[in-house]
């Protein structure tokens, strides 16, 4: 892999703590970053890391991985019982550079068509390690892990079953120091090659260094390709894909969301073909929150809701996911800053934030909007147990144990438009239940 040159080291360096300093806002002060988590590559240079696994249309994986051998095929191996390989694909490669710093080989094969809940034994590059993924179930239930991360948080997720992850960025807090993201791949791996990792990006994958530097997300999108393609996008950086009876929306907060953009014409398009009998279950992530009482990054999202918000309310999304914010938070369903039982509800689990540190103040008093806040690690699981019905819960880390310190039920709003009309008329006191 490459190395670090003095040079380069000190680049890095200047470049982070322009970033640090300028997500820093004026009236809070984040705590001082904490040690930075690094984890070495032991192997061989055609031994395959940071292997991770991401769904692609109704039946596909896509099995991406890094080798420092060039001469490694992007081949993936694969079967339903261990050392069976009974298929094989072929896909694509990248690589790319950054100042000093150049990629290994990024390796991405599509596979399929796959069962669904089926453990499948796979090998990358024709040699080596056997890995295994279990694909999600083509039915209800479903469990997703909703999460920003920490080392203590992926310990607590791997200790329950899960079938797909989902992360609302930030991913590595490389901040243009590229070996972090090797690291960061090599941390998530045994998760993230284990069950899918669906992700959009944050401010820290930006990585853009004006006049001299690459544009904008090189690393990101070289390493972390999502089914973009395949949902119409034209961007990494935002798309959508379906999953036992969900929809899910990975919006982007960092790229052109304007009524003129190709993102909200993206987004436009792509909810009105949403068939609600078919995936009941609306699911909209972005990593700037819309509703946020914590004093951290206060107002950020404000441009991105009035843009877009109204396009989620109109087709009946259940919940909007955000990160950003270190910290916990649940909101009633909300619209244009009012409750309304017709509207998402709105959970900011950005509660990881790696060296970061936690968003410890929030403003008071206390929106009536906002329902809980808490200003601790942790991770949120979703499961949809049926077309109408999902338990969520918002679990903290506390030190060696992960406490569920939040939980409610949900109502597809999905099954409600099926049954009484977009503008259904209901009582007041199913309303107010709802609320
Ligand atoms: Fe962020």
């Amino acid at each position: 892999m490459a190395r670090w040159s003095s040079a380069h080291t000190m680049l890095a360096t200047i470049c982070f703590v322009c970033v640090w300093v300028h997500s820093s806002g004026s009236e809070y002060v984040r705590p001082p970053p904490r040690r930075i988590v690094c984890t070495s590559h032991n192997g061989s240079e055609a031994h395959p890391q940071q292997v991770h696994i991401s769904v692609v249309g109704k039946d596909q994986m896509r099995i991406s991985w890094i080798t420092d051998d060039k001469s490694v095929p992007s081949l993936v191996e694969y079967g339903t019982s261990p050392g069976n390989y009974e298929a094989s694909s072929t896909g694509e490669h990248t690589s790319y550079h950054f100042f000093f710093y150049t990629s290994g080989k990024v390796h991405h094969v599509k596979i399929g068509p796959l069962t669904p809940n089926t453990v499948y034994y796979y090998r990358c590059g024709g040699t080596g390690e056997e890995f295994s993924f279990r694909t999600p179930p083509a039915t209800f239930p479903i469990e997703f892990v909703i999460v920003e991360w920490t080392a203590s948080t992926l310990t607590h997720i791997k200790k329950w079953d899960y079938d797909l992850l989902l992360l609302p960025g930030d991913l590595s807090y490389a901040d243009n120091q590229q070996p972090l993201w090797d690291s960061f791949g090599r941390l998530v791996s045994p998760l993230a090659r284990s069950r899918p990792w669906m992700v959009t990006e944050g401010n820290h994958e930006i990585e853009k260094v004006p006049i001299i530097g690459p544009p904008a997300f090189r690393s990101y999108n070289a390493r972390w390709l999502m089914p973009f393609e395949e949902s119409g996008s034209t961007s990494n950086l935002y798309y959508s894909f379906e999953v036992a009876g969900a929809h899910i929306v990975m919006l982007g907060s960092y790229a052109d969301f304007d009524a003129k953009s190709a993102q909200y014409k993206w987004l436009k398009d792509d909810l009105a073909a949403v068939n609600r009998l078919r995936t009941p279950w609306l699911i909209v992530l972005i990593h700037v929150p819309w509703y946020n009482t914590n004093l951290a990054h206060q107002g950020e999202g404000e441009d991105t809701r009035k843009a877009m918000e109204e396009l989620l309310y109109k087709v009946g999304v259940d919940i909007v996911f955000a990160g950003h914010v270190h910290a916990y938070e649940r909101f009633t369903k909300v619209y244009d800053n009012e409750a309304n039982p017709r509207a998402p509800i709105h959970i900011t689990v950005g509660d990881g934030g790696n060296r970061e540190g936690l968003a410890m103040l929030f403003k008071t008093p206390a929106s009536p909007l906002s329902l809980i806040r808490e200003a601790s690690f942790g991770h949120g699981r979703l499961k949809l147990v049926n077309q109408t019905h999902a338990h969520w819960s918002w679990h903290r880390n506390d030190d060696d144990n992960s406490v569920v310190s939040d939980e409610v039920w949900l109502e597809s709003l999905g099954e409600r438009r099926a049954s009484k009309g977009v503008d259904g008329e209901e009582s007041s006191a199913q309303a107010r239940d709802e609320l």
